[in-house]
């Protein structure tokens, strides 16, 4: 049987797709071990029975970037001890006779391709983010873009003009340390077109002429989202209900949209990894109750003590928890709105589950899908800043009540509609994403005859 290493970089909106990816995977018959760092795994609420778990170090096996205190110290340790230790999990499974044929790495990790190489395996990267972004970072390191940015409006093939506001944000200065998440971004395509394969978590359709001139640049470049649990897509797999890999608690949550009429709750959500300060939380506070329409808010814990005092966390009107499975919540039928940090993982499922979306994006690649999501598939709106770069609760209020109550928002959902018939269709027996992986699974079966 062949069997494949997965590395995803340790975050939840990393590990999310390529562990669907990695179901599908096993559906056609490959076996999966699933590899995190020892920190990550340590503070896992939820990992799947039917994928084997193992580890390797990041330098930092008490608490990862937090344990390491920045960004830069961390990458810089993760890059000198991970290396080293997944060459030693790679041969300790190959000493208890479970050789590994294939490591697929998330593209943030593109040292993984020397280890694969100097084992003799097949090397496949993943790109978790969608062509369009990456295809920005190619740029910067093909020294075709420069950062910072001399110009207004940015021309690249095939990506609508953009602007300063759609570019990803480890472009500008913040109070993050961005030079060296840049560094991150960037190096993913230092060596990608050694890579065996490079596989992209979004689907044909959705980015047609960039993943053709991709395609052209590197000939094994493959779109093969949105990788998303089947349970919600295309009910391909019968025994899908599994929440994922998860650091955080699900709170309980469906029950009270269970109440509530049908597309009458917008659901806020920020994704794993944003920290808004306190005057934003406050400006959401005061723009969610002041609608008219009921709300469910996932605020994490840490973010909490940010509310106003006299806000209240369980009403009729209003739920907030520290963690949901948000697919169920997109799923269910109470929701009619999405008010989003436009992760891309996030995109993808509102997407596939026809929810139109209040764009507000906070960081990363986050304003490059708000661009997207807006103005090309037009699939939601997009709340406006002030000059501090605060959504202010009257802005978000005015959005909600434009996707909820009006002519737009009825538009918005229709093309919501057409988008979610397709990604259903990339997935399906005879979809694009589908042949796709199809064919990945084949190169694998090949090397064992
Ligand atoms: C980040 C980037 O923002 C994203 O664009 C990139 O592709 C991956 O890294 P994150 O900010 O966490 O990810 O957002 P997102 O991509 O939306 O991923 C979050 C995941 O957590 C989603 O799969 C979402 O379903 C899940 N989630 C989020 C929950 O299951 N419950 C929650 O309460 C919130």
């Amino acid at each position: 049987m062949v069997h494949c290493v997965i590395l995803p970089y340790p975050a939840q909106g990393h590990i999310n797709p390529i562990h669907q990816f990695s179901k599908l995977l096993q559906r056609e018959g490959v076996r999966i071990t699933l590899v995190t760092t020892l920190s990550y795994c340590k503070n896992l609420q939820n990992a799947p029975a039917s994928i084997a778990l193992e580890t390797i170090s990041d330098g930092f096996d008490n608490g990862g970037v937090a344990e390491a205190g920045n960004w830069k110290v961390y990458m810089e340790r993760f890059w000198q001890v991970g290396p080293k230790t997944l060459a030693e999990l790679l041969e300790k499974l190959d000493r208890s006779g479970d050789p590994v044929d294939c490591v697929i790495y998330d593209s943030f990790f593109p040292w993984v391709l020397e280890v694969a190489k100097g084992f003799g395996i097949v090397g496949v990267v993943f790109l978790t983010q969608n062509m369009s972004v990456n295809s920005i970072y190619y740029h910067v390191q093909q020294g075709k873009l420069r950062v910072p940015l001399t110009e207004n409006e940015i021309s690249l093939p095939f990506l609508p003009k953009l602007h300063h506001k759609d570019m990803p944000s480890f472009f500008f200065p913040t109070d993050v340390d961005n030079s060296v998440l840049l560094d991150l971004v960037v190096g993913q395509f230092s060596n990608i077109d050694k890579a065996d394969w490079i596989m992209c978590n979004s689907f044909y359709e959705l980015e047609k002429e960039v993943t053709d001139w991709t395609e052209m640049i590197w000939p094994k470049f493959r779109a093969i989202g949105p990788c998303i649990t089947s349970m919600i897509l295309n009910k391909g797999l019968t025994d899908d209900e599994d929440d994922g890999v998860t650091q955080f608690k699900s709170e309980e949550c469906m029950k009270w949209l269970d109440d509530k009429p049908k597309q009458s709750v917008v659901y806020v959500s920020f994704g794993s990894m944003a920290i808004l300060n306190e005057e934003q939380i406050k400006e959401l506070a005061y723009g969610l109750s002041d609608s008219e329409i009921y709300f469910l808010w996932v605020l994490r814990a840490s973010e909490e003590t940010k509310l106003p005092k006299d806000f209240e966390k369980k009403s009729e009107k209003g739920l907030v928890v520290g963690w949901c499975s948000q697919l169920k919540v997109l799923a269910h039928e109470a929701i009619g709105c999405f008010v989003t940090h436009c992760g891309w993982n996030s995109t993808l499922e509102a997407m596939s589950l026809g929810v139109p979306m209040v764009a507000m994006p906070y960081w990363s690649d986050q304003s490059t899908n708000a661009k997207q999501i807006v103005d090309v598939l037009k699939i939601g709106i997009r709340t406006t800043v002030d000059e501090k770069k605060i959504v202010r609760g009257e802005v978000l209020k005015c959005c909600i009540m434009e996707i909820m109550k009006s002519e737009r928002g009825k538009e918005v959902k229709s093309n919501m509609e057409r988008w979610k018939a397709l990604a259903a269709r990339a997935v399906s027996e005879e979809g694009s994403s589908r042949k796709n992986i199809a064919e990945f699974v084949n190169s694998l079966f090949n090397l064992q005859q």
